[in-house]
């Protein structure tokens, strides 16, 4: 596993090296992150329709990863590169505003009240995500559970940097044209949740 990874790690010797994003991709059209990708169906859709991109993707669960690892080389991605680890460390290592689209697809609910400090919507890492994305760039939230959908709204809708995008009476209902789905939005339709969609643009800086 450790093999395969490293033809895919964005930071092959781990997260003492430092981010080397020209050695990582030559001359992507715009850098994408996906953050917690969870079996990675996404990440190598994404990357197949977008060969142009250069797409980092992280996620802690070792077990997906080695799924993402085989979606890469059955399709012989090679504008793909992953994390195994938490993607707040790799986002620490972003250089600012080099960022054009953020994925949070599905983030841990975190439902108890008390643990939901721990939810990756906060206002750290909203501090991360204005800092590593340029102006016009757009952060893509999907999430089957009412309570984290309001979260992100509200916590989104106090900062200044960013600006919710489309009708709100539309309940954010309708995914985005492109959307391939990811295994835990599956579950959640099987199980008669019903998700959101939301888009955040960066404001100008
Ligand atoms: C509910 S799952 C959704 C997985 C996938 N996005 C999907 O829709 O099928 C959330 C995933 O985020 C990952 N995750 C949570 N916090 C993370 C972090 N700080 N860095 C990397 N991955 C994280 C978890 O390990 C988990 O696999």
């Amino acid at each position: 596993m450790r093999d395969r990874l490293s033809d895919y790690a964005a930071l092959p010797d781990g997260l003492d090296q430092k981010l080397d994003l020209e050695s990582l991709f030559s001359a992507p059209s715009e850098l994408w992150l996906e953050i917690g990708f969870g079996a990675g169906e996404h990440v190598a859709a994404q990357a197949l329709a977008n060969p142009s991109v250069g797409l980092l993707a992280c996620e802690h669960y070792l077990n997906g990863v080695s799924s993402c690892l085989a979606h890469l080389e059955k399709n012989e991605i090679k504008n793909t590169k992953l994390h195994n680890g938490d993607a707040r460390d790799l986002m620490d290592q972003l250089p600012d505003a080099s960022i054009s689209k953020v994925f949070l697809l599905y983030p841990d609910p975190w439902p108890k009240a008390r643990h939901h400090k721990r939810r990756f919507i906060n206002p750290d890492n909203l501090d991360a995500f204005a800092r590593i994305m340029h102006g016009g760039a757009v952060l893509r939230v999907a999430s089957d559970i009412p309570d984290y959908i309001q979260w992100t709204m509200d916590h989104l809708e106090e900062r200044t940097e960013f600006s919710l995008l489309g009708d709100p009476a539309s309940g954010f209902r309708e995914p985005w044209t492109d959307w391939p789905g990811t295994r835990y939005e599956a579950k959640a339709l099987r199980e008669g949740r019903t998700p959101a969609y939301l888009t955040f643009e960066r404001n100008p800086q």
